[in-house]
């Protein structure tokens, strides 16, 4: 019954159906085109986030996934993505998250990297 009903469904709607509102995110900035900075974030990210959090997919890990995390209306908490509450959530945890300690450079180097995504 449902795979009839996705048979003939078109695309968006199917999108819609199944994902429950996969909204249309802005494509990410690619690595060729990132400057010195973006870089170093990246690797901060691979370093202390990557274990918990896609960068490419809104799917979950073991937190959310951070694809266009700056560019939505809201994080998962539906807090604003700010710099501000995206520094809070990295230095002091968040729920199940744990702080992770970094020092200034190393922090907007990363927060660089995620407007990035
Ligand atoms: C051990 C796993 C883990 C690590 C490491 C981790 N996170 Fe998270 N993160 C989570 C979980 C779980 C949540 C969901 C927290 C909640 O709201 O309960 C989360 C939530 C978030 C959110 C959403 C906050 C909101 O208000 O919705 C952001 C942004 C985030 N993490 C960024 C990062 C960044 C950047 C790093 C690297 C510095 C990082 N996380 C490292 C597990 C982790």
């Amino acid at each position: 019954m449902l795979s009839r009903i996705l048979a003939v469904a078109p695309a968006p709607l199917l999108c819609a159906v199944v994902l429950a509102g996969c909204e249309h995110l802005p494509p990410s900035k690619p690595a060729s085109e990132w400057t010195p900075q973006e870089a170093r974030g990246a690797a901060v990210y691979q370093q202390k986030c990557a274990r918990c959090h896609y960068p490419t997919t809104t799917r979950g890990l073991n937190g959310p996934g951070l694809q266009a995390l700056t560019k939505r209306k809201a994080m998962p908490s539906g807090a604003p993505p700010t710099d501000e509450r995206i520094t809070d959530a990295i230095l002091h945890g968040r729920g199940m998250m744990p702080a992770t300690p970094l020092d200034d450079s190393q922090l907007e180097d990363l927060l660089a990297y995620l407007h990035t995504l």
